[in-house]
């Protein structure tokens, strides 16, 4: 019998149905037992968002500034054959409670030695973040076995519309009955319990083995080039806003408010303006650096980590 930690955070609820899903062969199995870990924030996120909560979890997103969350309700001394760890993104991070999670003793503990799967449910920029989580595991002595990401498909323009309707009003129907439903699509959630399935033949072995090049075939990790790019640049940006808004204080103080909303309005320019001739100018970049670029995806497909 393998036992397996599951640690989740959702805020709407997809992400918990896209592990559901994902899980729904291992919960069938007799040779499987799974212990879930939803995280639970001493002061809950809001959900819907308003604009100025929106931004004011940017600093510490980015920068993986953890915030205090319930006491687990696993058992730290359980040893765990697996580790299935799922998130969603934050401003090209882990969201803070996962964070949280890695950064605590009790992480450390059932983590060290052990192989952990990602399951990520994000709108369409995870790289990053998935970098973030695997230093994070790599320096706690963990190692990432696989990786599974569910995205929203929708053009990224379009998903950004989207995605600000459902975070601000809490509604994930169809905008305007124009646009397209927000987030990852229930057909990707229904379908997602093949990845299940090949994490079960992976337990099956002496050794737990899980092929991300199988998963791959199946869809779990699609890189998409003109996204490596991007990510990379707004890296250097979020720094610098995110070291601006940090110089006036920890989260909800008053004294970064001004700095704050000077965040969102330069969101806005950069998802209207500049996100628009970046694309662009990816585009360009794609044709002249094919090799280096067919090298990054190559990379951000599998689990290893560049140092
Ligand atoms: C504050 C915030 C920042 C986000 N930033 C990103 C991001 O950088 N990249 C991305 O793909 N999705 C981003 N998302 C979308 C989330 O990853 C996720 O898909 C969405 O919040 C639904 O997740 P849930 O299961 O917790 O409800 C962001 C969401 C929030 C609330």
């Amino acid at each position: 019998m393998k036992k397996i930690l599951v640690v989740y955070y959702s805020q709407t609820g997809q992400l918990t149905e896209i592990v559901k899903s994902v899980l729904a062969p291992m919960e069938k199995s007799q040779d499987v037992s799974l212990v879930f870990e939803e995280l639970k924030p001493k002061k809950p996120f809001p959900f819907p968002w308003t604009s100025r909560q929106f931004c004011d979890v940017f600093p510490e997103s980015f920068q993986e500034i953890p915030c205090e969350l319930e006491p687990f309700s696993f058992n730290t001394d359980d040893d765990f054959d697996l580790i299935i760890l799922a998130y969603t993104v934050w401003y090209m991070s882990p969201s803070i409670p996962v964070t949280s999670f890695l950064k605590s003793l009790e992480a450390k503990k059932v983590i060290s030695n052990k192989p952990v799967v990602t399951i990520i449910g994000c709108r369409n920029m995870w790289l990053l973040a998935q970098e973030k989580v695997k230093t994070r595991i790599f320096d706690i002595g963990g190692k990432i076995a696989g990786n599974i990401v569910l995205m929203d498909k929708a053009l990224n323009l379009i998903g950004i519309v989207t995605i600000a309707y459902w975070m601000f009003t809490g509604k994930k129907d169809r905008y305007l009955k124009i646009f397209p439903h927000p987030g990852v699509s229930n057909k990707d959630i229904r379908e997602a319990g093949r990845f299940g399935h090949i994490i079960l033949r992976g337990l099956s072995k002496e050794k737990i083995d899980i092929d991300q090049t199988v998963l791959n075939e199946h869809g779990a990790i699609h890189v998409l080039p003109s996204y490596i790019i991007f990510e990379k640049r707004i890296q250097k940006v979020f720094k610098i806003w995110s070291n601006f808004i940090l110089q006036k204080g920890d989260p909800g103080d008053p004294n970064r408010r001004f700095r704050v909303r000077l965040f969102f309005y330069y969101l806005l320019v950069a998802i209207f303006l500049i996100a628009p001739l970046a694309t662009l100018v990816s585009f360009i970049a794609r044709i002249v650096s094919r090799k280096k670029i067919k090298e990054a995806v190559e990379y951000f497909s599998q689990n290893s980590l560049k140092h």
